[in-house]
């Protein structure tokens, strides 16, 4: 293949990426977003493979081939409460491709001389810095949300200051490594600073931020594989990078504004640092129980209700008995609605999958801003596993360290029924004062033994 047929089929693949990634925007259009992104995948593979010589395609093709299966493997292995852990770790992948990437562009004998060895020298550089911080920084969060480390951020003391620290040094070695025309022990010593400076920065970011640690992560994810794109002049590596690293950037943004948190803040990791643990032992109050049938009743009796799904609904698997009451209320003229929170559950749009999953319309489905102000009409609230996304204290209790962070304001509603196993705290460990709220009741249990209880009641 000519090198102008490859450039071609490049930028066919990039324009594919582009429409994929309008496509996963909407959940109507989300499907096609992922076959236009597969497509995409496939030209860009068929041409890398047709654009390496005869000798390289063996090892190449059995690299694909491994690749693909353990890929395949993961993908129908996984749960969709694990999705962020595999994206986590596959971001890894990413980073360290592009350390591998940048060592072995800066051992391959190059025949660039001044200004041109100056910029490979500063590409190897970022890339290898920008990949080994993402390698070090995802399998953190790889072991916080598997539960293999400890949610609670870490701080050791003057940690802004280290940081600042890194970065100066790692900045100072640049200067040195491209001045000098490439010691390769400012390489080495940069790398390690980088995969401490990464080991830190999300160690030191609390539970309730992780979702924003895995986008920014996936942001940064983006940017390496950009700048593996560079040193290996890959056109196609340097605008998947590009999309990657911006629509990453572009989503951490997006969270940030939807937990009322600043991107800086999240990065230098301040979030939880009140002592959660000691406000989820502080005593709360009395709260009241309620039982299936009784919850069967409540919902007979209402004539709007809303249901605010959590990361319990999709622990328990829950969605498809919910939409199964949905329907049933539907058809007694009750009006039904979904109020969904940006980081309910485990990764974005976690709960707008399931319901669409169990086919509960879209047009049903509503983002938190859209169904707030019409929560202190509704006659009742089905809270289903949701714990944080719901916590009056974000809204009341300025000493709280979830304040400011916009809430389902579901205490407003006549009735609210919280269903959970315990009364435990939420991912982000505060305590929550809906539960010992005059008008909300506890239905514990299961939340699918639950629901499927609430089903056979009506
Ligand atoms: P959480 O605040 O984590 O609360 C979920 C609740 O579900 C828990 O309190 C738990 O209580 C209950 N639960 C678990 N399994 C259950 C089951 N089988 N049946 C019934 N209940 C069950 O969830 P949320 O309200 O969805 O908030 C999401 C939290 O996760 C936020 O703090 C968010 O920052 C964080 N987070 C979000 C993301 C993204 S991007 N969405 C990614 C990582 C972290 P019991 O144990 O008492 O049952």
């Amino acid at each position: 293949m000519t090198q102008g047929l490859i450039t071609s089929a490049y930028l066919v693949a990039a324009a594919f990426f582009i429409a994929s990634l309008a496509g996963l925007s909407k959940q109507e259009t989300a499907r096609r977003g992922n076959w236009l992104g597969i497509l995409g995948m496939t030209i860009a593979l068929l041409a890398t493979i047709a654009s390496v010589s005869m000798d390289a395609i063996v090892p190449l093709v059995i690299a694909l081939a491994i690749g693909s299966a353990i890929g395949l493997r993961l993908a129908l292995k996984v749960e969709m409460t694990q999705m962020p852990e595999l994206v986590a770790i596959l971001h890894s992948f990413v980073g360290l491709a592009a350390v591998l990437v940048g060592y072995n562009s800066f051992f391959e004998t190059h025949s660039a001389t001044g200004a041109a060895l100056t910029v490979h020298l500063t590409e190897v550089f970022l890339g290898v810095f920008i990949g080994a911080v993402t390698f070090s920084g995802s399998i953190v969060a790889f072991a916080k949300l598997r539960g293999i480390a400890s949610s609670k951020p870490l701080s050791i003391p003057h940690k802004h200051k280290l940081n600042l620290l890194a970065l100066i040094a790692s900045a100072l070695l640049l200067v040195y490594f491209v001045g000098f025309e490439g010691g390769e022990t400012a390489l080495l010593i940069m790398t390690l600073i980088a995969v401490v400076f990464g080991l830190h920065l999300v160690a030191s970011i609390g539970g309730a931020d992780m979702p924003v640690v895995v986008s920014m992560l996936n942001s940064y994810s983006g940017w390496a594989a950009a700048a593996a794109g560079f040193m290996l002049s890959n056109d196609l590596l340097i605008i998947t990078g590009a999309l990657v690293g911006s629509s990453g950037a572009i989503l951490s943004y997006i969270m940030c504004k939807a937990m009322n948190r600043s991107f800086i803040s999240v990065i230098a990791g301040g979030f939880g640092q009140a002592d959660t643990q000691q406000s989820a032992e502080q005593e709360q109050g009395e709260y009241r129980e309620i039982n299936a049938e009784d919850v069967a009743d409540l919902l007979r009796n209402s004539s709007s209700v809303v249901i605010t799904p959590g990361y319990g609904m999709a622990v328990a698997q829950a969605q498809y008995p919910v939409a199964e009451i949905c329907q049933k209320l539907k058809e007694r003229g009750i009006k039904v609605r979904f109020g969904i929170h940006p980081v309910a559950g485990r990764m974005p749009g976690h709960m707008n999958v399931l319901l669409a999953e169990a086919k509960v319309p879209y047009d049903i489905v509503l983002e938190m801003d859209e169904i707030n102000e019409d929560l202190a009409d509704t006659d009742t609230v089905l809270v289903i596993g949701a714990n944080d996304t719901v916590n009056p204290a974000a809204a009341e209790d300025p000493t709280s360290p979830i304040a400011g962070m916009p809430v389902l304001e579901v205490w407003k509603a006549q009735n609210v029924v919280v269903f959970k196993r315990s009364m435990n705290t939420g991912y982000s460990g505060v305590n929550n004062p809906l539960f010992y709220k005059d008008n909300t009741q506890m239905c514990f249990g299961d939340a699918k033994a639950t629901v499927d209880a609430i089903l056979k009641a009506l």
